[in-house]
């Protein structure tokens, strides 16, 4: 039986590098003084239809379940975490700075770069309205990205703020009426033929021409990015972004800011998007609650094409493959009556933190050496008829020595700490 479409199984390699991913997206994280969370991968389907909205209520995975209740897997964190604040919103001091790593269902169309459950980092700041907040969340997902070791030249994030298009439609008919449909106009703009865009930003009064020439004008068509472009630069990133009024997202519940993070070439799907979402805790939580919130939400697929493709960052992700497998010792039982020794030699090693597998099985020391090899332990520890001398062989310089159980302990010391 095959897998499902758009589904993944991870073998060691894959989990190697899923780990690399979510270990790097969590340090930064954490240097940016977020603070993890998560939440339930099965949630009441109303929960997204209330606002998600848009392309997403098209893609839910969703059913009823053995208590009649219509429920569907979670295509986005967003909806819960609003409802996560609002629910708490006194416990927590404010600015509330969440992130999540988590896996989400989508019911997307087969193409490259999106499948059907995929793995999202979300970084979110609640009860701030400044483009202060914006600022970080986006120097967040530069961080991020840079961590893995991209730079300008590699990514850029694209900001525009919705409201500049709601000024622009109130300005053409007088209201912003039938905005969100207007919105989705904006955003298949160039995904759509000229003819099907003209006839759908007629009711509008606006020309296709028109929509573009006020693309064309970038920052001076939306005045409110100024602020957060000069907190951009104030943190170094005046190289990583561009504005780009075609950026409007796809999702109901922005309301200002919103931006997406792309490879320079623009060779893959987006890597990264988000904005802000001012009204989506008062609605979830039917006004108990209201908190001005941005977030961003970041994905493993188009983030781990593009760490392939280019060499600089192949290297480090081939590297970080290589040491998530490795092993630091393989302990050689070169005479089958060490092998209480050697156990207790692998368990006291083991109990010190490090990375140690020795045959369950009688073998011969030639075989037990290959596997160390293959295993990519940096020594071989043997175990033998010398006991209690034990021979320790460097495996990348083969160079040897001998030493007592004690003195090796006491040479190799604690393990390497764990990488969180
Ligand atoms: P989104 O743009 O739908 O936003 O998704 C964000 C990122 O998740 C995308 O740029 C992409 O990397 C990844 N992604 C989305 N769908 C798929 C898929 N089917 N396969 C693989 N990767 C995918 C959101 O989800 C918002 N909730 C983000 C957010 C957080 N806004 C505020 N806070």
């Amino acid at each position: 039986m095959q897998v499902l479409p758009g589904f993944r199984e991870f073998y060691p390699e894959d989990c190697a590098r899923r780990n690399y991913i979510t270990s790097t997206w969590r340090q930064v994280a954490r240097r940016f003084g977020f603070v993890e969370t998560d939440g339930p991968c099965l949630e009441p389907i109303e929960l997204y239809l209330k606002k998600s909205g848009g392309e997403l209520a098209g893609q839910l995975f969703d059913f009823t379940d053995k208590g009649g209740r219509h429920v569907a897997l979670r295509p986005e964190m967003t909806p819960t975490l609003a409802r996560m604040i609002a629910a708490r919103e006194r416990d927590f001091r404010k600015p509330v700075k969440w992130f999540s790593i988590a896996n989400f269902f989508r019911y997307e169309k087969q193409q490259r770069g999106r499948l059907r459950e995929f793995l999202q980092f979300n970084a979110d700041i609640f009860g701030d309205a400044s483009p202060a907040a914006d600022a970080e969340l986006l120097a967040l997902v530069a961080g991020i990205l840079r961590e893995f070791g991209l730079g300008p030249d590699d990514f850029v994030l694209r900001l525009s703020d919705r409201n500049a298009w709601l000024h622009l439609l109130q300005e053409k008919t007088g209201s912003v009426e039938g905005a969100q449909a207007f919105l989705a106009i904006i955003d298949k703009l160039e995904r759509e033929p000229a003819e099907t865009v003209e006839a759908k930003l007629a009711p509008f009064a606006l020309s296709l021409a028109e929509v573009r020439a006020f693309i064309a004008r970038g920052r001076e068509a939306a005045p409110a990015l100024a602020a957060l472009c000069a907190e951009l630069d104030a943190r170094g990133l005046r190289g990583f972004y561009e504005v780009d009024l075609t950026i409007v997202r796809g999702l109901a519940y922005y309301t200002g800011v919103v931006f997406e993070a792309f490879d320079r070439e623009r060779r893959f799907r987006a890597l990264a998007g988000g904005g802000r979402y001012d009204g989506l805790v008062k609605l979830l939580s039917d006004g108990k609650s209201d908190l001005p919130a941005a977030g961003a939400g970041l994905g493993d697929v188009t983030l781990g094409e593009l760490l392939s493709a280019l060499p600089h960052t192949a290297g480090r992700l081939a590297a970080a493959v290589r040491d998530g497998a490795a092993l630091d010792t393989y302990v050689v039982i070169a005479d089958e009556a060490r092998r209480p020794e050697a156990l207790a030699l692998a368990a006291a090693l083991r109990d010190a933190g490090h990375r140690v597998d020795y045959p369950l099985g009688p073998a011969k020391v030639g075989r037990q050496f290959q596997n160390a090899e293959a295993s990519g332990a940096k020594r071989a520890v043997v175990v033998g008829a010398e006991w209690p001398e034990i021979k320790i062989k460097d495996l990348a310089t083969r160079t040897e020595q001998s030493a007592d159980r004690e003195t090796l302990l006491a040479a190799l010391g604690p393990a390497r700490p764990d990488k969180p």
